[in-house]
């Protein structure tokens, strides 16, 4: 007998069975492609928690543009990712009529590998990613005249970015707002977590600032609400010859807390926890226990390292309640003053891992946050220590 494959796809990165809750996203980015030069949301900057779903909404725009037959560049901001946009041109340049119904021929950077090496040393002008970008860019809208076709446009997209690579960020930025100001057909959509982005949005005292960043159309992914968290777990078991009980879906969607990596994280532990055809309110239960350990080894540890020691105290001194915590609590844990505790809000909200919770109170913006705390940081210290004080 086949054994059926599991429908949903947890793995950071990965293009979910059904994207849920993004559809005004995508809607305003075609539009913008379709628009030509000079939309705002062509220059697109996504931010978000981990697991929210940002390489996913990536993903789909690259989909979008490329139904258009645009070119697409899909980077990584690691180091050399400038270099590696040049690569990729030339890549392009190469690829057959075959491969794209919409080619360009013989773009004008000197061919390397058919030039001898004094030539290279002698002869090859520096190609820079301004250079390569006009020129492949230029050849493009030559061709699209010579073919009388509507204008073939390039999609870059540049995943992860940090204020770590703030100098390439830089360069890129600037040679996008040059192409931008000449009305070229190109397309940028770029993600990170907001702890690595915003130190580049802010002006710093005289330095370059990534303008282009700042300008650019934010997209701050947030939790995905319940009705498209119901159709992300219902129709991918449907379409795959399955049924989810009354209660199991109820449970399922609760259980997600509108989080979508949760979504494929529950989904996939339901579907193979099921019983026979059909995925109870039990298999849930013991869906969510592996689902929710999962989450604390691929996204909570790792928001956890990006932060500072006192960071991960306040959070540890809220995750002593089980409801919102009051500012005064939390300053009494820390033994600190309001001030003090004030500015590590501040820096928590900034990274939206936590939100404010009416006045004086805060609470955990991603779920099971305070469970993984609770169990792995030492909560136990912090609530003994309000056990002495009460
Ligand atoms: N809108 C969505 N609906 C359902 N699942 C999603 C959605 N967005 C992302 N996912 C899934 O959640 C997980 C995390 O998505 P990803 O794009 O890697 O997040 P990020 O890049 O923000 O860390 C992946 O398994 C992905 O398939
Ligand atoms: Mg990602």
């Amino acid at each position: 007998m086949n054994r059926p494959q599991n429908p949903f796809r947890a793995t950071l990165g990965s293009t979910p069975p059904y994207l849920a809750g993004r559809e005004d996203e995508i809607e305003d980015f075609e539009n913008a492609l379709d628009d030509g030069p000079g939309s705002h949301e062509r220059i697109s900057l996504i931010t978000g928690l981990r697991g929210v779903g940002k390489t996913a909404l990536l993903n789909a725009f690259e989909s979008k543009a490329r139904e258009r037959s645009w070119w697409v560049i899909s980077e990584t901001a690691t180091k050399g990712f400038t270099e590696r946009i040049i690569e990729a041109l030339y890549r392009m340049s190469d690829e057959g009529s075959e491969t794209h119904k919409k080619k360009i021929s013989g773009i004008g950077i000197p061919a390397v590998g058919s030039v001898q090496f004094e030539n290279v040393v002698q002869y090859q002008p520096k190609v820079t990613l301004r250079s390569a970008l006009t020129e492949f860019l230029e050849r493009q809208e030559e061709r699209d005249r010579a073919l009388n076709q509507s204008p073939v446009g390039l999609l870059i997209t540049l995943d992860e970015l940090h204020y770590h690579r703030r100098e390439e960020a830089i360069e890129f930025g600037t040679v996008i707002q040059h192409l931008v100001r000449e009305d070229r057909n190109v397309a940028v959509a770029i993600a990170g977590i907001p702890q690595s982005i915003k130190p580049l949005l802010a002006s710093d005292e005289g330095k370059n600032p990534v303008t282009f960043l700042r300008r650019a159309n934010r997209i701050d992914l947030g939790l995905i609400d319940g009705q498209d968290v119901r159709r992300a777990l219902k129709d991918p078991i449907e379409d795959a010859g399955f049924t989810w009980s009354v209660e199991g879906l109820d449970a399922a969607v609760e259980a997600c807390g509108g989080y979508p990596f949760l979504i494929q994280l529950i989904g996939q532990q339901c579907f193979r926890e099921r019983e026979g055809e059909v995925i109870t309110e039990g298999s849930v239960a013991k869906a969510a226990v592996v689902a929710r350990r999962k989450l604390g080894q691929l996204v909570h540890e790792s928001a956890l390292a990006d932060l500072s020691a006192v960071d991960r105290t306040f959070l540890a001194a809220m995750a002593v309640d089980d409801g919102p915590s009051s500012m005064s609590d939390i300053a009494q844990r820390m033994e600190a003053n309001a001030q003090y505790v004030g500015n590590y809000r501040r820096r928590l909200i900034d990274a939206e891992l936590i939100t404010s919770a009416g006045y004086g109170f805060v609470d955990f913006e991603l779920p099971y946050m305070r469970d993984y705390l609770r169990k792995h940081v030492v909560v136990d210290a912090l609530s003994r220590r309000d056990d002495l004080k009460n």
